[in-house]
């Protein structure tokens, strides 16, 4: 059972879906002062279980989408990143909130953010799970959950592909990266 490779839980399902409700409830009272609706964007693979819990809590018409990207690996250029899988929906003069499972370096999110602004995005917001606390460039616009700097799972994150499926927050037993 992938339970069993748990050391411990940071953030439980209970506390997640309640902080859903409240997150929706504030991006959606955000998003009806400027009269728009955002294109509500998931980074995948991570953000799935946080963006399946997140949409079903907004009661405006919504549309979603999603993208894939990765970081070129091996080089040390900050910000190289490649589209594995690019929106359907046109941003072009769409207001858009992403939605991302953790933000660490925030490299990933400087450079999505670039290019939506790109292809004619009039606004793009970021409503993230997690949050590693770290100097950047780049903070959430919408934070779940404020975790410490240690490599966690659960909720839609992995370790090489797999935990996205347990429904909690947690971090590894060490014996799991021997
Ligand atoms: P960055 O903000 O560009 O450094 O990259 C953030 C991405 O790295 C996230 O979207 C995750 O996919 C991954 N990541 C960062 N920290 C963790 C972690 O603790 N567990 C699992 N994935 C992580
Ligand atoms: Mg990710």
């Amino acid at each position: 059972m992938i339970h069993d490779d748990i050391q411990k839980v940071l953030v439980t399902e209970e506390e997640i879906e309640k902080r859903c409700v409240e997150l929706a409830q504030q991006i959606e009272a955000d998003y009806k002062k400027t009269g728009q609706t955002p294109i509500v964007v998931g980074l995948l693979k991570g953000s799935i279980s946080f963006m399946a819990e997140l949409i079903k809590r907004f009661e405006s018409p919504i549309e979603i989408d999603f993208m894939k990207v990765s970081s070129y690996e091996g080089t040390e250029s900050i910000g190289d990143i490649r589209i594995d899988l690019d929106m359907r929906i046109s941003a072009k003069e769409r207001p858009i909130l992403l939605v991302e499972d953790i933000i660490d370096t925030g490299r990933t999110l400087v450079e999505v953010k670039k290019m939506l602004k790109n292809k004619g995005a009039t606004d793009v917001k970021v409503v993230s799970l997690l949050d590693k606390p770290h100097e950047r460039a780049i903070q959430a616009d919408y934070v779940g959950f404020v975790v410490p700097n240690e490599f966690v799972v659960g909720y839609g994150l992995d370790y090489n592909q797999k935990y996205r499926n347990l429904p909690y927050v947690g971090v590894l037993k060490p014996e799991i990266y021997e």
